[in-house]
């Protein structure tokens, strides 16, 4: 898909088929996530793809907004080996842009998408026995044939009010 389309036909899926990602779709996704860039290229990064029954019966239960997605991506980055400046490390930046990318690869190859923040911390680092940092979920699948996007899709301030040349 050319590049302009698949940020503009990305949109956050709410409601998804029964169904998990394909191998071959899968696997791009993930290869996208792999070569994401990383500050110092330190690639603090892990991605753990929840698919048994049983881990998604756990990420359910720590998070209302699976949206009956068949895989999950738990994205995760460790503070320790991430780049840091005093106090400050970039690990949620760079497992952010790891997301990012896969979530854009995911739209390419046909796979709907949404990135959720809204989980249970403690209960998803206890549950899987994680030692990185949770940093996002990626429910992933097909969405329902009578999902529609949010308005908040569409719902976008004006470049004018973004931007500004200095
Ligand atoms: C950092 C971040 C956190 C988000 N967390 C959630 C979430 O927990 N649950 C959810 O349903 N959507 C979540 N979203 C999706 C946003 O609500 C959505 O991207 C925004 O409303 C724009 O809509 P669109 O993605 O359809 O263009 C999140 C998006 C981002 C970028």
């Amino acid at each position: 898909m050319d590049f302009e389309d698949v940020i503009r036909k990305r949109f956050s899926t709410r409601s998804f088929k029964d169904q998990k990602v394909g191998k071959e779709e899968l696997d791009k996704i993930l290869e996208a996530g792999r070569i994401a860039p990383t500050a110092k290229n330190n690639q603090p990064i892990k991605i753990y793809v929840i698919e048994s029954e049983d881990a998604l019966k756990k990420i359910n239960e720590a998070s209302p907004c699976i949206y009956g997605a068949k895989t999950v991506l738990l994205v995760c980055a460790d503070k320790d080996s991430s780049y840091h400046k005093g106090t400050y490390s970039t690990f949620e930046i760079d497992a952010s842009i790891v997301a990012t990318h896969m979530i854009l690869e995911a739209t390419n190859v046909g796979v709907d998408s949404v990135w959720v923040e809204m989980f249970d911390n403690e209960k998803v680092k206890e549950y899987f026995n994680l030692s990185y940092e949770p940093v996002c979920l990626i429910p992933l699948g097909y969405k329902t044939d009578d999902y529609v996007p949010s308005p908040m899709h569409t719902t976008r301030k004006a470049i004018t009010e973004i931007v500004e040349y200095l």
